[in-house]
């Protein structure tokens, strides 16, 4: 009993031990420097949720499909879940956290909830991120284009026309 229960103690132990190497990592995120030293297989993703509390950025799945982890990696719209927080020092990252700026939300969230372009919400972090990206690249898109520059981000409430109703009401594409 006595050695049962000390190598669960053991277990325990190290599965809250760091299991590889670490490596230091710096990076503005959201206007802000961070500097921290994190295990080498710490997911962008990971870090941003679990070291920084910036849980906006959702994990939707783990087959890198959903996008619910979208942000910006200097201005690209990446999911966070594709790459190590090791690959990205020096970058400058945005997370929905940071898209409102002086109390004013960003348009394209000014249009989501203008249009209701949200269900459970669980997506729209994500879809606010790719569709922020994608105006940058193409100010004025058409509805197909809008379809197409999503389609890496998934609704399961299958709020598709009221997402891209949103975006090309941001775009000033339709009323
Ligand atoms: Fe990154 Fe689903 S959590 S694509
Ligand atoms: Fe629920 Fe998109 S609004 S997953």
């Amino acid at each position: 009993m006595g050695r049962a229960l000390e190598f669960v103690r053991l277990s325990k132990d190290k599965k809250n031990q760091p299991q590889g190497d670490l490596v230091q990592i710096d990076m503005t995120v959201n206007g802000r420097a961070y500097s921290a030293d994190v295990e080498d297989r710490t997911l962008l993703v990971h870090y941003l949720r679990d070291h920084l509390g910036l849980t906006g950025t959702n994990v939707g799945c783990d087959t890198s499909s959903c996008g619910a982890c979208t942000v910006h990696i200097d201005g690209q719209s990446v999911k966070s879940c594709t790459v190590l927080a090791a690959q990205v020092r020096g970058a400058n990252i945005t997370t929905i956290e940071g898209m409102a700026s002086n109390g004013e939300l960003h348009p394209v969230q000014e249009a989501f909830h203008q249009c209701h372009g949200l269900q459970c919400g669980y997506c729209t972090p994500g879809m606010v991120m790719a569709a922020s990206s994608l105006l940058s690249e193409n100010p004025s898109p058409s509805e197909a284009e809008v379809r197409e520059g999503l389609e890496g981000n998934l609704c399961r409430c299958t709020g598709y026309q009221n997402i891209v109703k949103s975006v090309l009401s941001a775009a000033g594409g339709q009323s």
